[in-house]
């Protein structure tokens, strides 16, 4: 039972990254050129190394080159802007990524820092013009993980015209950019946050359940509605094993549909990052 309830985003993934391997061959056949990403990093984030390693091997993997520029810990705020302003002017780099989070000192001003990255380059869609698009319900320069969302929901037909959809997340990576990409599919949305009054109430109205807080077992079986749709965002490593925000094993049976975590929404990330570069690559060549 449990198979047939999955909502498989490594599997989907895997399919995409195939397609998309071969379109970036056929482009270097015409062009003899690579879509390359460059990724910065700053410090010496665990979690961060992983993630930017994660992004460098698929990238590799599908045919993009990648460029990692770390960054010491202590670096000031006018050394990081003179290196994205490098990464701007340089033809050869076509997408640029700031591996978020930044280190305390800057992070008052991390958006300042995501600002100045040439919105042509942001394959992360964080640049405001980027999400000013989003915003008149232009995905172009969306951010991944809610395209990965999307796009697993459409694979798999799920119907989201006048669904209740709750969010829990309302980050500008995740849940923000979802409230538009849901509402252009015509379903009802509620966000839900640290503030929210009474969130059980809510959960337990999702016909779609989107999650992305970053704590285990935070979605348990009494908090949702029987035949909820359940969409696990989190991130979170218990006893060195990865799992996400929702009690798996608890909700399987109630639940209609579930994304896996790991291998759900994390492999799709990863490659909706490589779509969006290839996408700006393109347009850079004005390649069609
Ligand atoms: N699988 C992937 O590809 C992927 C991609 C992105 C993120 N993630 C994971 O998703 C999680 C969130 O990432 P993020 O970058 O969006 O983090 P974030 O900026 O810290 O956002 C967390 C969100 O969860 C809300 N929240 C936290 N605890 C809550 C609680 N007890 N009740 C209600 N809301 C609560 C926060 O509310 P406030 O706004 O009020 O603080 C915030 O909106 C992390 O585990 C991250 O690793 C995974």
């Amino acid at each position: 039972m449990t198979e047939e309830k999955l909502l498989n985003g490594k599997s989907l993934a895997d399919k995409l990254n195939a397609k998309l391997k071969e379109d970036i061959s056929i482009a270097y056949q015409h062009t003899g050129i690579k879509p390359r990403l460059a990724a910065i990093l700053v410090g010496d984030n665990p979690a961060s190394k992983i993630y930017v390693n994660i992004k460098r091997k698929t990238c590799e993997q599908i045919g993009i080159d990648f460029t990692l520029i770390t960054l010491d810990e202590n670096v000031t705020r006018e050394k990081l802007f003179n290196e994205i302003d490098k990464l701007n002017n340089n033809e050869t780099i076509n997408g640029i990524i700031l591996q978020l989070p930044i280190p305390n000192h800057l992070r008052d001003n991390s958006m300042q820092f995501v600002d100045r990255i040439s919105p042509i380059k942001d394959v992360d869609g964080l640049h405001p013009y980027n999400q000013g698009k989003l915003f008149n319900y232009d995905e172009e320069f969306a951010p991944a993980t809610p395209k990965g969302i999307i796009s697993l929901l459409e694979y798999y037909n799920i119907d989201l015209q006048g669904k209740e959809v709750i969010i829990i997340n309302r980050s500008n990576l995740v849940g923000k950019p979802l409230i538009f990409m849901f509402l252009k599919r015509n379903a009802t949305i509620t966000v839900c946050h640290t503030s929210t009054i009474n969130i059980v109430n809510h959960i337990k109205r999702a016909d779609i359940l989107v999650v992305a807080v970053g704590q285990p077992k935070f979605i348990t079986k009494d908090k949702i509605k029987k035949g909820a749709i359940i969409i696990d965002v989190g991130t979170n490593k218990v006893d060195g094993k990865l799992c996400g925000d929702v009690d798996f094993n608890g909700v399987i049976e109630k639940c209609s549909k579930i994304t896996p975590s790991p291998g759900g929404i994390g492999p799709l990330t990863v490659s909706f990052l490589c779509h969006n570069t290839f996408h700006v690559f393109k347009k850079q060549l004005k390649l069609s």
